[in-house]
């Protein structure tokens, strides 16, 4: 029986510490997000302030690996050398519309 709550208090711990961005601040990632100009294409895109992007439809990013992916390709656009922290950070921001796990 003890082995039993032992067994499920873990898996509560391992699931309330499941976080896709460990790294990353969703306040330090809207703070390079604007600086960057990030929606400045994807307003030209698709109107409005750009982030229908990431919640249009036919989405690309199902996953965190896509995300952290997509951000690089993207910053790569704009010639921002992002270090890997601050993609933890975008990444953090940013799923604030992908709601990833
Ligand atoms: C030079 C133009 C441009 C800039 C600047 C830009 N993006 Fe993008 N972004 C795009 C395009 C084009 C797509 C769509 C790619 C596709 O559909 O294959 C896109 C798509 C994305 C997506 C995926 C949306 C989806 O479908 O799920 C993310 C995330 C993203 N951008 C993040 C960023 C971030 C973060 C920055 C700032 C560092 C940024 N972008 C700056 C052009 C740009």
């Amino acid at each position: 029986m003890k082995l039993l709550a032992a067994i499920i208090l873990l898996c509560a711990a391992a699931t309330a510490s499941a976080n896709p961005f460990p790294g990353g601040n969703a306040q330090t990632g809207k703070v390079l997000f604007d600086k960057y100009k990030c929606n400045s294409c994807h307003a030209a895109m698709l109107g409005g302030d750009g982030s229908a992007i990431f919640t249009r439809a036919n989405r690309k990013v199902h996953d965190a690996g896509e995300l952290i992916e997509q951000i690089k390709i993207c910053s790569g656009n704009v010639g921002a050398h992002l270090s890997a922290q601050d993609e933890q950070h975008l990444g953090a921001y940013l799923n604030r519309y992908y709601n990833i796990k």
